[in-house]
């Protein structure tokens, strides 16, 4: 597990469980958006033979959540539609270097740093769900087991590219960052707030 520089509150889960629709419709963006961003990596570096395979599957993974999240969308009749993002991932990908190949570390490095927040915050969500809406909680402790994987595939596939100790400074680096970030919450009943 990366080592997150700012826990997520122990009144965060509740709090934004009060704003169910909102959280769930963002769930579906974000399973969207995860997996274009791994299949933006496959397009834009075809050079890098090792991210090809990995990213697909992972994209498909993220499809597969999409589509569940749909479906858990149109069971609890919540209408799926356009949502103004979060301001999360826009600052934190402030931290990347404009041109390559740094452009393409801190991506990655951001990508790891994203999938594990959302980890994390997924897990608040099943461990106060569980025993008051077990479907849910069942739901979210499915997509955790994924994000725990993604967040450490994005650092492996860097290592693989990039010197690993250049890696691991630059990743420092990164949760630094994103602790800063995470100060600037807006308190939306969202995921990435
Ligand atoms: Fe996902
Ligand atoms: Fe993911």
């Amino acid at each position: 597990m990366l080592k997150l520089r700012h826990r997520t509150d122990a009144d965060w889960a509740p709090r934004v469980l009060a704003g169910l629709p909102e959280l769930l419709v963002e769930q579906a963006h974000l399973e969207k958006k995860a997996a274009s961003t791994a299949l933006g990596f496959l397009f834009r570096y075809p050079e890098h033979l090792v991210l090809q395979a990995p990213l697909s599957e992972l994209a498909r993974e993220e499809l597969e959540h999409f589509e569940a999240t749909l479906a858990l969308l149109q069971a609890r009749g919540i209408r799926f539609g356009r949502q103004r993002p979060g301001p999360y991932a826009g600052r934190l990908l402030r931290i990347a270097r404009p041109a390559d190949p740094e452009r393409l570390l801190d991506q990655m490095l951001c990508c790891a740093v994203i999938e594990a927040r959302s980890c994390e915050r997924m897990k608040a969500l099943a461990t106060a769900l569980r025993g008051v809406d077990e479907v849910l909680a069942d739901f979210y402790f499915d997509l955790v087991v994924s994000e725990a994987r993604h967040h450490g595939l994005y650092v492996r596939l860097a290592k693989e590219i990039f010197d690993p100790d250049l890696v691991q400074a630059r990743l420092d680096e990164v949760l630094d960052h994103e602790g800063e970030v995470m100060r600037e919450a807006t308190g939306m009943a969202r995921l990435h707030d």
